[in-house]
């Protein structure tokens, strides 16, 4: 086969309908014949080796603006990106990444930390509401809610707000999907138009009195002299939303997926609670969320062995690197007790995810509970469908029966 037959533009897209029920053979076939690939439809260099993922995420030096890479690029044609206009530090450069993320992440780790009794108690709350179900759905009535909850939680979001706070923590996700249909982008602009309103309102608010949530620690940051405009700190309390609730419900759908898939693996862990972490850092390795995040090549540089122009994309195929066999052993087998090596599903570097701890433990108290409550849980019937959006990992329904 030559280096034209290998898996190329959509066809290592989660819209190629074959790619997204199981991503894993093209991405294998890519790390295993061209590991480096420059992609001709893609017009992007497509990484899935170990080593090449982890150091070109790691290095501070590239960009993460996808608009100060090649236009043509299949990503930048379909977002119509455009250089001047970021505001949230998920595509930010230095130096304003640093200036914006450095005050979020100290507001945000310190609150994080405190998190562990009220994240187990959204855990509780939700569980509670399905009891007596003869069958429930793991996404929509669990993976959903929970995050939204926990991140209204820290934001300290008054309980009649809930359910506006829902709604647009929904709609904002779209702001990830670049094949928006137009029903999907008038949802997208209501909920982002909303969450400015209600962030501008609160943080008012809070400025004329404090309270104990990530909001009110934002503006007295902003008083103590953190260069941030009330629009960049708004913007980027909406990048919790848009980072970490669909994530942290894949995180949950695809544990509860590979569990129940291995009872070996759950057996393990009924036996051993305290295995919870490891299982959570395997389920990251093993099926990862994220499918992927990109760089841009700041300069002529070489990765393994091959050359990379200046303004390359470089598309780091996160499950790819996960799945690597000169780093894992058996990559394909799902086992919560293997020897750690540090996965790349959170990325690295100056952008690795803010959100790590909080979805750690949030899909730590959501699976050990969850198995815990319900120690008959198995798979219904069904055909699993995978969501069509390009570089996430989710189905979009898992129907069990407790
Ligand atoms: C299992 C759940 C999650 C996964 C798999 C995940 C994965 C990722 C990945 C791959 C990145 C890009 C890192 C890079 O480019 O190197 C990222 C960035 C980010 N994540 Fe997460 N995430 C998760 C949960 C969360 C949560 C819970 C939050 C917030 C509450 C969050 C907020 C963010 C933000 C704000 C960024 C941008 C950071 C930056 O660019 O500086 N994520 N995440």
């Amino acid at each position: 086969m030559s280096e034209n037959e290998l898996p190329t533009g959509i066809q290592i897209m989660e819209i190629d309908p074959e790619f997204r029920a199981d991503p894993y053979p093209r991405l294998a076939e890519l790390q295993g014949r061209c590991p480096v690939r420059h992609d001709p439809v893609l017009e992007s260099v497509v990484l899935t080796g170990y080593e090449d993922v982890r150091a070109t995420v790691n290095d501070r030096t590239l960009w993460r603006n996808p608009a100060r890479g090649n236009p043509r690029a299949l990503f930048n044609r379909m977002t119509d990106a455009n250089a001047d206009a970021p505001q949230s530090i998920l595509f930010m450069d230095d130096p304003d990444h640093a200036r914006v993320r450095g005050p979020l992440t100290q507001a945000f780790y310190r609150r994080a930390a405190k998190m562990k009794p009220q994240v187990e108690a959204v855990v509780d709350e939700v569980l509670d509401g399905l009891a007596g179900r003869e069958s429930f759905d793991v996404i929509a009535d669990y993976g959903v809610p929970v995050p939204i909850l926990v991140i209204a939680a820290v934001l300290g979001i008054p309980k009649e707000r809930l359910r506006d706070f829902r709604e647009w923590s929904e709609g904002i996700i779209q702001s990830l999907n670049a094949l928006r249909t137009p029903e999907q982008e008038a949802e997208l602009v209501a909920a982002a138009t909303a969450l400015d309103a209600f962030f501008a309102e609160a943080m008012a608010e809070r400025r004329k009195a404090p309270r104990d949530d990530l909001i009110t620690d934002m503006v007295q940051l902003q008083a103590e002299g953190a260069a941030l405009t009330d629009l960049e700190v708004s913007v980027n309390l909406q990048s919790l939303l848009v980072g970490g609730n669909l994530t942290t419900t894949d995180l949950i759908g695809n544990g509860v997926i590979a569990f129940l898939r291995n009872p070996a693996e759950l057996a393990k862990l009924r036996a051993d609670p305290k295995l919870i972490a490891a299982a959570v850092e395997e389920i990251l390795r093993y099926d990862p969320p994220i499918s992927m995040t990109g760089r841009v090549a700041s300069r002529d540089l070489e990765i393994g062995g091959e050359a990379v122009g200046e303004k390359d994309i470089l598309l780091n195929q996160l499950r790819a690197a996960n799945r690597d066999p000169s780093v894992y052993e058996n990559p394909d087998r799902f086992d919560i007790t293997r020897k750690h090596v540090p996965h790349m599903a959170f990325g690295g570097g100056a952008h690795i995810c803010i959100g790590a701890p909080l979805a750690r433990m949030e899909g730590q108290a959501a699976l050990l509970k969850l198995f815990t409550r319900f120690p008959d849980l198995k798979l219904a019937e069904q055909d699993l469908a995978y969501r069509p959006l390009p570089g996430f990992r989710g189905v979009e329904h898992l129907l069990v029966e407790p």
